[in-house]
């Protein structure tokens, strides 16, 4: 038995392995249950008992030194394999996708961000909306066709609750709160019912100015308005500004910027004209300066309002308003910005 064992231990010193699944062949047919040394226990409880004691060391030194040789063995290969698991720690990792902000999110802090560094600050009004902020303050008298100019959202049955169809709600209620100087913006999103198409959604985004104070007058508005179009559209930008109408505004204008394609030559863009309108704007009316408790006499105001998917589609060259809603990623993780 002695002997047996000199020779296993001598054996096993001899022992190599060229992989991982040979160096685990060696250790089953020497190390488990039924291995070649668990076996040598089995012949131990037949010697007789006078050469137990120093059989059974020997033995405990083969079992022992065959152990640490072939897991020595068996390290070779643990570098690149975790024990069991079948992972290879060298493979390339899985790489997170770092998020995008959404590009009206974007555009919107932009615009915030021009007029702010015009003294500008941001209020917000609610989504759901009375008749009175959003029409009857506005000047919008009832029955009055104007009304019609924006096809409206009504909540339940009950027509004096509404999806605001446009930020001017918000002048409203700045106006109700606080007495002039106002310098502020409102950005928000807003409800028309309105069939969607390239060009229209029935929820879009605008963002809203208003500037009340002694003499403000058209001029500031027109200076004020060119600030913002050079900073968001480039130096070169020009603005032109046409008569328009609006119940809150008088008088009211509907302002251009140089098609930021063609830089004014015409193209399919400004449909040849060289222009593309961008919003609307005027004088706040004296009735709904009153309307609001604010002294007519002594203050005049300006007021303008622009949708921000227009801006961003005119600025990224984007041709069909649904993409900003449908979240496909492939166009989302195109706008990457650190705002
Ligand atoms: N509220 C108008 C619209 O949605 C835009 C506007 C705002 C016009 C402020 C004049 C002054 O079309």
């Amino acid at each position: 038995m002695l002997d047996k064992i000199k020779a296993l231990r001598e054996e096993i010193k001899q022992l190599t392995a060229q992989t991982a699944d040979e160096a685990e062949h060696l250790r089953i047919k020497y190390l488990s249950k039924k291995g070649i040394i668990s076996e040598l226990f089995n012949d131990f409880k037949t010697i007789p008992s006078e050469q137990k004691r120093e059989v059974g060391q020997v033995i405990n030194v083969l079992k022992n030194e065959a152990q640490e040789f072939i897991n020595g063995l068996k390290e070779q290969f643990a570098d690149t394999q975790v024990k069991g698991a079948g992972v290879d720690l060298t493979l390339p990792g899985t790489v997170m996708k770092l998020g995008s902000r959404h590009p009206l999110s974007l555009v919107r802090n932009e615009i915030v961000n021009i007029f702010a560094r015009l003294g500008f600050n941001i209020s917000e009004g609610p989504e759901i909306e009375d008749d009175f902020h959003v029409f009857t303050a506005l000047n919008f008298p009832e029955e009055h066709p104007a009304r019609d100019m924006q096809d409206t959202f009504f909540i339940e049955k009950d027509p004096d609750v509404l999806l605001r169809t446009h930020t001017s709600s918000v002048q409203v209620r700045v106006m109700e709160k606080t007495q002039p100087p106002i310098r502020s913006i409102f950005p928000g999103r807003v409800f028309r019912n309105e069939a969607i198409s390239a060009r229209a959604h029935c929820i879009f985004h605008q963002v809203e100015g208003l500037y009340i104070d002694e003499n403000v007058s058209f001029a500031d508005l027109k200076q004020t308005l060119l600030y913002f179009a050079k900073e968001m559209f480039g130096e070169k930008t020009q603005i032109r500004l046409r008569p328009s109408y609006f119940p809150f505004t008088e008088p009211s204008a509907e302002m251009d910027i140089s098609c930021t394609l063609c830089g004014g030559k015409g193209c399919n863009v400004c449909k040849y004209t060289g222009w593309v309108e961008i919003l609307g704007c005027g004088m706040v009316d004296p009735h709904v300066l009153e309307y609001s408790n604010i002294d007519s006499e002594k203050y005049t105001g300006f007021a303008f309002g622009m949708g921000i998917e227009r801006i961003t589609m005119l600025k990224y060259q984007i041709k069909d308003i649904r993409l900003f809603f449908e979240n496909d990623v492939r166009f989302l993780e195109q706008f990457k910005a650190s705002i």
